[in-house]
């Protein structure tokens, strides 16, 4: 979808409560290569954000339902996510998965398609993860990157590209130059498609 001056319109998701952390440096990386060919990019703190648990109302998911029974800042998120052609998500490793900021956004978009049916498809998505272990099976980034990946698949939106990396304290992914080079292509790829 192009916006009034033709270029692709991009949402990124941050889950870190560190604004300038490493899962937000990665997803920074990936914003910067999707800029250079022309897409805008806005982004979304979700720690910032008021959203709460899904409660399992299901009023998502009756007949003609009107969206998410929950009024708070997802209401908003939503409109975006479906005005916004490719996504970033971006995220800390938190106890062997996700953050919980990223999982109250994902547990939430089970009510995307009442707003728009078919509201995942054909999205592309990109995601960025940031770990302090030594390897993505050891600190358990596999286990949020297959979430996403079942996730995605499930609802029928593709993964364009996933970048992951170890750091501890905040900006150390920095010094990781290749995994910053992937991450910016993966950006342009983002962009390019
Ligand atoms: C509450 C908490 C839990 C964490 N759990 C893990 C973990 O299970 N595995 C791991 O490798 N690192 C873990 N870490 C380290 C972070 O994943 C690491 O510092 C990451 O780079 C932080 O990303 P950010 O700078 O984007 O917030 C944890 C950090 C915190 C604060």
């Amino acid at each position: 979808m192009a916006n009034e001056i033709g270029s692709k319109r991009f949402l990124a998701l941050l889950g870190s409560p560190r604004k300038k952390g490493n899962s937000s440096i990665l997803a920074e990386q990936i914003i910067q290569g999707a800029e250079s060919v022309g897409a805008k990019v806005e982004t979304i703190h979700l720690h910032a954000m008021k959203i709460a648990p899904c409660q399992s109302c299901y009023t998502c998911q009756k007949r003609d339902s009107k969206g998410c029974a929950i009024d708070d800042d997802m209401q908003a998120i939503y409109q975006k996510l479906i005005e916004n052609e490719a996504w970033v998500i971006a995220s800390p490793v938190y106890w062997f998965n996700m953050s919980a900021q990223t999982k109250l956004f994902m547990d939430r978009c089970f009510a995307l398609p009442a707003y728009k049916k078919d509201a995942f498809f054909g999205k592309r998505i990109a995601i960025a993860m940031s770990y302090g272990d030594t390897d993505p099976f050891t600190s358990g980034c596999v286990n949020a990157l297959r979430s996403f990946q079942d996730t995605f698949r499930y609802v029928g939106a593709k993964i364009v590209g996933m970048v992951y990396g170890s750091a501890l304290d905040a900006g150390e992914i920095k010094s990781n130059m290749s995994l910053m080079q992937k991450a910016e292509e993966l950006g342009k790829n983002l962009g390019s498609q």
